[in-house]
């Protein structure tokens, strides 16, 4: 199949801009919608990659921008949302309501390929309403049938430098002398964004990956609060974490929810009532995934000691306990 030109909606992210180097790489011609050009900050300088302010919600601006295009990759994500039942307004809009516009535009644009971003633990009977309304997102990718051919991914937390997870950490690890931790004991298994990249690349590139639904992880499975206290001690501030019983976490973030960008809601609390760990193989292709104490030193910290003297530490703590 000719892949030229690609439209990441949602490419402005954390995601995206990692992905628009990857095909840039490969010397694709990349195409970022925005709603804020603003947002596109290092985009405007990788060779190859075109910004565009558009209104993504609009079927006819979408159609426009689809047109010529060999592939989409949808990466439109949020995180918090007004209330309601299966899920509030803000999700239906950008996880549902989207996908159902992305498939319409890039089957009356004629664009043949769609890579969307979902979510581990999507679920229409999942505890938050992120997950069941990335659920119904990948439902309205389904009833594409096989115009436009897609590949749907469902990634773990991501980490990376500039990822909003353990940079969140080890901001908080600066301002407060204790953590306390909703969801301390929720697992998940980080995954490198430069696989999730590497990933949607072959996906786009691979005729094996049409049709197919496929989950996006890391090499290790981790509590949460492991991993806040890993990132705390690499930060060089070291904290102990205070677990928060279900009850109290929620009344935590629905103080936080007050604020204009609010670091936690109830239904983030609630997603972590289930695990987000792959079911088989971490990721598709035989690809074998980075580890986060192999990368994650390299960007928090003080990078070289700390790359060495955490894993012995931690080797010897789980020597001391058998
Ligand atoms: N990061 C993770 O740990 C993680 C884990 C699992 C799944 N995912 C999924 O992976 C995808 C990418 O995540 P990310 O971390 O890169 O997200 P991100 O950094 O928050 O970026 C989100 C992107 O979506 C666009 N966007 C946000 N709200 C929008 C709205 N209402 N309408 C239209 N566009 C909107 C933004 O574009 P503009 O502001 O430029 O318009 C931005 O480019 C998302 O689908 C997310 O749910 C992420």
């Amino acid at each position: 199949m000719k892949l030229e030109r690609v439209v990441l909606v949602g490419g402005t992210g954390f995601v995206g801009r990692v992905v628009a180097n990857r095909l840039s790489r490969e010397g694709i011609t990349v195409l970022v919608p925005t709603r804020r050009s603003i947002h596109a900050g290092e985009l405007l300088v990788i060779p190859t990659v075109d910004v565009i302010e558009a209104d993504v919600h609009d079927p006819a601006t979408l159609e426009r921008l689809f047109a010529g295009a060999d592939a989409v990759v949808n990466l439109v994500g949020i995180l918090h949302s007004r209330t309601g039942r299966p899920y509030g307004p803000d999700f239906a809009r950008a996880h549902v309501e989207l996908p159902r516009k992305i498939v319409a535009a890039c089957r009356a644009a004629g664009v043949p390929r769609l890579v969307h971003i979902s979510a581990l633990g999507a679920a229409a009977d999942g505890p938050s309403e992120y997950q069941r309304s990335k659920a119904a997102g990948e439902e309205a990718i389904h009833s594409a049938d096989s115009a436009p051919a897609w590949t749907i991914l469902r990634p773990s937390v991501i980490f990376g430098r500039e990822d909003n997870f353990l940079n969140m950490f080890v901001r908080l690890a600066q301002r407060l002398p204790v953590l306390p931790l909703a969801g301390a004991r929720a697992r998940f298994q980080p995954v490198h964004v430069e696989d999730v990249a590497e990933v949607v690349w072959r996906c786009l590139t691979e005729a094996s990956a049409r049709g197919q639904t496929w989950e996006v992880a890391g090499p290790k499975v981790y509590t949460l609060r492991e991993l806040v206290e890993y990132v705390s001690e690499l930060s060089g501030r070291p904290r102990p974490v205070v677990p928060l019983p279900e009850g109290l976490a929620l009344l935590q973030a629905r103080l936080m929810e007050l604020a204009p960008q609010p670091l936690m809601s109830r239904d983030n609390v609630r997603s972590m009532r289930v695990d987000n760990v792959a079911t088989g193989a971490p990721l598709p292709f035989g690809m074998t995934p980075a580890g986060l104490e192999a990368l994650a030193p390299t960007w928090i910290g003080d990078s070289h000691l700390r790359a060495r003297y955490y894993p012995m530490r931690s080797r010897a703590r789980r020597a001391r306990h058998g």
